[in-house]
C-alpha cells in the first residue's frame, strides 16, 4: 500500500501516536510524514514498555529505516524541533533521517505571547489552546506576512519579513494588549541562529514524496489534531488553525488526492476532548471521572485533564464521511472493562428532533442531547488478547456494533499502549 492517511477521527489523542507506529513495524514503511500543525501534538509511542512522547516530529522518528518528513503545512518552531530531537538522542534513540519542507512556515516566541495574550482577552470564550503560537503562525501564513523556512537562509530577507510580521502585530502587543513591542532583530537573532543546524535537513518535500510514490515505496502520513477540531470542518471556533482532515493531507504534503490509498480514523471507544467547545456525550459524574482515570486521560503536551465521554457514533459517522475513511482503527478498548453496562450515543436529541447526522449548524450542535443504546460489559482484562477471538463475546458484541453504525469497517481494536497490545478485526 503506497500511501497511507492515519488521522484522528474525533477531538485528538485517539491514539495516532501507536497507530502509525503499528503500521510502520508490521509493514515496511519508507516516509512518516507530518502535514499539518505543529508542536500542539502530543503522540505516545510505547515500544518494549518504554513510552516517547512526540509534538512536531513524526513517530517515524523512532522507526529505524524510515525517513521523517515534516511537510509544508505544518507550522515549525527551530526551538521545539531540535529541543524534541536532542531529547530522544540523549535518551539513547537512534534517530531517524529527518527531512523538512523549505515551505513550512516558522513559529517564533512571539507567535506564543500572542497566542497566551489573546487567550487571556478572550477570557471565557477562551479556545483553551495549547499556547504554543500554532494559530498566530498559521494567521501570518495566511495573511501573507508569514516566515517560512525557506528564509531563514537569507539575513536580508528574514528582516524585511521579520519587519513586515511585526509591523502590524507591535501595534496590537502595544496599542490594545498593552505589551511591550517585540524587537525585530531579537526575532531575527533567534532564528538564525537554528539556520545551519537545519540546512541539510530542508528540502523540496512534495517533489521526494510524489518521487517516492512514483518509485512504489511506501508513505504513512501521520495525522496530528482530528477532525472534530479542523478550522472548517470542526466544531468552530473551539478548533485549531489548520485541516487535520484527509483533504489537508493532500494540501500539506503537495501530493494528489488520487495518491491516496487507504484513510484510517483513529478512534477512542470512549470520547475524550481537552480544551473548551461542545461535546454531547461528556459526563459530569462519576463515570466520567472513572474514564479519566482508567484511561489516563491527561494531554500529553499541557499536562491538563481532558473531558471524558461515551462513544459518539454521530461524530464517527460524520469522521468517515469527510474523511472518505475506508476503515477505522479503535483504541483504548480495554479500558471499558470495568463497566456492567456501556452507552454508546447512536443519535442526538436537538430541540425535541431525533438526528442522526451532525447537524448543520453549531448552534444546533451545542444543542445536541445524545440518545444512548447500551451495551453490556464484558468486565474482564482484555489487554492481554491478542485475537478477535479472544475477546470476550460482549467486547466482540461492542465492536460489531460500533462498525455497524459508525459508517467504515473496524481494521484493528487496541487493548494496551503497546505495539503488540492490538487486535486485528479485518486483517
Ligand atoms: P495521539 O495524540 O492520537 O497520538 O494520542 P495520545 O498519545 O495523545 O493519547 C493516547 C494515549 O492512549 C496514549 O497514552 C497511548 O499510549 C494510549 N493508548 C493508545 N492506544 C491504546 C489502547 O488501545 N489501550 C490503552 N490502554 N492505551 C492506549
Ligand atoms: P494530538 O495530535 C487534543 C486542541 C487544544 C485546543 C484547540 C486549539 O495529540 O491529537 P491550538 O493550540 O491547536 O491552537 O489549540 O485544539 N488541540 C488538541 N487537543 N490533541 C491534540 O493533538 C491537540 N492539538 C490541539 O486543546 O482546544
Ligand atoms: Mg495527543
Amino acid at each position: 500500500m503506497p500511501a497511507i492517511v492515519v488521522l484522528g477521527a474525533q477531538w485528538g489523542d485517539e491514539g495516532k501516536g501507536k497507530a502509525t507506529d503499528l503500521l510502520a513495524t508490521t509493514d515496511p514503511i519508507d516516509f512518516v510524514v507530518r502535514t499539518s500543525g505543529g508542536h500542539n501534538a502530543g503522540h505516545t509511542i510505547v515500544v518494549n514498555g518504554e513510552k516517547y512522547a512526540t509534538h512536531l516530529l513524526p513517530s517515524g522518528i523512532l522507526t529505524p529505516g524510515a525517513t521523517s518528513v515534516i511537510a509544508g503545512g505544518v507550522v515549525v518552531s527551530p526551538e521545539a524541533l531540535f529541543r524534541e530531537l536532542d531529547g530522544l538522542i540523549a535518551r539513547g534513540v537512534e534517530v531517524a533521517d529527518l527531512k523538512v519542507s523549505a515551505n513550512a512556515h516558522v513559529i517564533a516566541s512571539y507567535h506564543a505571547t500572542i497566542d497566551k495574550v489573546t487567550e487571556r482577552f478572550l477570557g471565557k470564550n477562551q479556545i483553551g489552546t495549547t499556547g504554543r503560537g500554532i494559530g498566530p503562525a498559521y494567521a501570518d501564513k495566511i495573511n501573507r506576512v508569514g516566515v517560512r523556512i525557506a528564509d531563514l537562509f537569507d539575513e536580508k530577507i528574514l528582516t524585511e519579513k521579520v519587519e513586515a510580521a511585526l509591523d502590524v502585530r507591535n501595534h496590537l502587543l502595544t496599542k490594545v494588549y498593552n505589551r511591550r513591542a517585540i524587537e525585530v532583530e531579537v526575532v531575527v537573532e533567534e532564528l538564525l541562529s537554528y539556520a545551519e543546524r537545519l540546512r541539510p535537513m530542508v528540502c523540496d518535500t512534495s517533489l521526494l514524496l510524489n518521487r517516492a510514490l512514483d518509485a512504489g515505496q511506501t508513505v504513512l502520513f501521520e495525522g496530528a489534531q482530528a477532525t472534530m477540531l479542523d478550522v472548517d470542518h470542526g466544531t468552530y471556533p473551539f478548533v485549531t488553525s489548520s485541516n487535520p482532515v484527509a483533504g489537508g493531507v493532500c494540501v500539506g504534503a503537495g501530493i494528489g488526492p488520487t495518491r491516496i490509498d487507504r484513510v484510517v480514523g483513529v478512534i477512542k471507544a470512549y470520547t475524550t476532548r481537552v480544551g473548551s467547545g461542545p461535546f454531547p456525550t461528556e459526563l459530569f459524574d462519576e463515570d466520567g471521572v472513572q474514564l479519566q482515570q482508567l484511561g489516563g486521560e491527561i494531554g500529553v503536551s499541557t499536562g491538563r485533564t481532558r473531558r471524558c465521554g461515551w462513544y459518539d457514533a454521530v461524530v464517527a459517522r460524520y469522521a468517515s464521511r469527510v474523511n472518505g475513511l475506508t476503515e477505522f482503527f479503535l483504541t483504548k478498548l480495554d479500558i471499558l472493562g470495568a463497566w456492567d453496562r456501556i452507552p454508546v450515543c447512536v443519535a442526538y436529541e436537538i430541540d425535541g428532533q431525533r438526528v442522526e447526522e451532525m447537524p448543520m449548524t453549531q448552534t444546533e450542535f451545542h444543542h445536541a442531547k445524545p440518545v444512548y443504546e447500551y451495551f453490556d460489559g464484558w468486565k474482564s482484562d482484555i489487554s492481554g488478547c491478542r485475537s478477535f477471538d479472544e475477546l470476550p463475546k460482549n467486547a466482540q458484541i461492542y465492536v460489531q456494533a460500533l462498525e455497524e453504525i459508525s459508517g467504515a469497517r473496524i481494521w484493528g481494536v487496541g487493548v494496551g499502549p503497546g505495539r503488540e497490545q492490538t487486535v486485528v478485526v479485518h486483517g
